[in-house]
């Protein structure tokens, strides 16, 4: 992993605040400075309602906020347009929420190359790299299972795949292990440790704290504040 010190962030944040509803009732974020590098695993962690999730739709751009400023590999998220937002989005980063929301009567498989071939692939390429995804993921042998069969772990880890389609240069994940067991749920987090330690950097949110050992570093908020940055691993 590089260090944080000679290289610059993929994601951060300065000073960002969200505060939803015209009447300014509730502030999910407030004043949120934060820094991810390219190939850290970091955990968000935090009780429900303290703004993990707001955090995580502004990093991938699918929310602005209020006040403050969100750069994506050095460019401020606000100087771009709707399209383009939503083209790097496309491009260079990969979401997983929290309920995954499969295709029931689609493989997995299937469920996979949509991804692709709603960015514009071609089907042959698509048919390729969803394999070579499920196979990422430990599911080639259930590339023929529809979606509907099964578990909970499995339909996480092909939202994981699905995630990757575009090899994106940072992954994003909302509670990945909410519902499942400790086993399975150490089976998605050390998967996503494998991307971190293939490139890719992580950013994951969390209640879980045997999940977020698995990070690099942890940020931990409350009220929509950070309270706590540490380190996790050694690196
Ligand atoms: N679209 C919205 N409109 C109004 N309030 C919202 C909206 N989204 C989030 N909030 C509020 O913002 C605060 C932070 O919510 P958020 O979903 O980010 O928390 P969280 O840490 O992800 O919680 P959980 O662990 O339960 O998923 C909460 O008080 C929530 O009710
Ligand atoms: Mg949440």
């Amino acid at each position: 992993m590089p260090s944080p010190c000679d290289t610059l962030p993929i994601v951060e944040t300065i000073g960002v605040t969200r505060i939803f509803g015209t009447d300014g009732t509730v502030t999910a974020l407030d004043d949120v400075s934060i820094s991810v590098y390219p190939g850290e695993f970091v955990a968000i962690q935090g009780p429900s309602g303290c703004g993990k999730s707001t955090l995580l739709h502004l990093l991938g751009g699918l929310d602005t906020p209020t006040a403050g400023t969100i750069r994506f590999a050095g460019v401020d998220l606000a100087t771009l347009t709707d399209n383009e937002r939503t083209r790097l989005r496309l491009r260079s980063i990969g979401i997983v929420l929290p309920i995954v929301e499969l295709v029931p009567t689609l493989t997995i498989w299937e469920n996979v190359a949509i991804s692709l071939l709603l960015d514009g692939r071609a089907m042959a390429d698509g048919r390729a790299r969803a394999t070579e995804l499920l196979d990422s993921v430990k599911l080639s042998h259930r590339t023929h299972t529809v979606a509907s069969r099964l578990s909970t772990g499995e339909a996480q880890r092909v939202a994981v795949a699905r995630a990757l389609y575009n090899d994106p240069k940072c992954v994003l994940a909302d509670e990945p292990t909410s519902f499942l067991d400790s086993v399975r749920s150490d089976e998605i987090v050390d998967l996503l440790r494998t991307l971190a330690s293939d490139g890719h950097t992580i950013v994951m949110a969390t209640h879980d704290a045997r999940a977020a050992a698995f990070a690099d570093r942890s940020i931990r908020l409350l009220d929509g504040r950070v309270v706590e940055l540490h380190a996790v691993r050694d690196g």
